[in-house]
């Protein structure tokens, strides 16, 4: 990826679309070289398509129900961002799970958000899966999608401490304000040519290392 051209952006919801817009912000700042080629959603319904249209960005529905098999689903998908020219496809609470056939098409080039560091917490509700669980730290990952749901090598993680007091809701809350910043950074170390695929690891070139990088202790101790 050349790093002086901006990005074709694919992004596929399925629902509120506040990441899209975290990524349509981060455009419109000047902080991501980008452009979304489209917004697809398999939900007619979801307010994120909104988002898009105010911002003037082509938009498709591409219901999963009128297809018998994931993989044909998938195909269909596939056609829509080849014919938009996508170079990057990005999942932005897209709640279906891709086959190899829209990965093959997209070999390394399918990135996902999902609401827990991984490996802890896969699939749905994982929110409330943490607070049920008693966690102490919770966050959110982004990834690149391979086969095997929420397993693909990780690009970027933020820690979130998790109260006492929290519910699924006050937790889906501070990690979304954390989803927000992490994935226009991860779309934005891509485009720039710096992510590099090496078996299940991602490597960063120029790893940004800040000795400002905080430890987080959940709950604080005295030092
Ligand atoms: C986000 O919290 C995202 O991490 C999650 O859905 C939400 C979508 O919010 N994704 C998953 O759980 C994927 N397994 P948004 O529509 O407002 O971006």
């Amino acid at each position: 990826m050349a790093t002086n051209e901006r990005i074709r952006l694919g992004v596929l919801i399925s629902g509120a679309g506040t990441n899209l817009q975290a990524i349509i912000d981060a455009i419109e700042r000047g902080e991501l070289k980008a452009e979304i080629a489209i917004v697809i959603s398999n939900k007619a319904n979801a307010p994120g398509l909104e988002r898009a249209s105010r911002h003037g960005l082509p938009t498709a529905v591409i219901d999963h129900r009128r297809f018998a098999r994931r993989e044909d689903f998938d195909a269909e998908l596939v056609r829509v961002l080849k014919e938009h020219d996508v170079e990057l496809v990005v999942c932005a609470g897209f709640m279906r799970i891709l086959t190899h056939v829209l990965l093959s098409a997209f070999p390394n080039r399918v990135m996902n958000i999902h609401p827990s560091l991984l490996p802890a917490f896969t699939g749905i509700d994982a929110q409330r899966a943490a607070v049920e669980y008693g966690v102490r730290l919770a966050g959110c990952t982004v990834h690149f999608v391979t086969e095997k749901v929420d397993e693909g090598p990780i690009i970027i993680q933020a820690a979130v401490p998790v109260y006492p007091d929290d519910t699924e809701q006050t937790l889906r809350e501070r990690i979304l304000e954390q989803e927000h910043r992490i994935y226009p950074q991860a779309i934005a170390l891509f485009q720039q040519g710096r992510l590099e695929i090496v078996g299940r690891k991602v490597r960063i070139k120029d790893f940004p290392i800040s000795q400002k990088t905080v430890c987080l202790v959940n709950p604080p101790i005295d030092e």
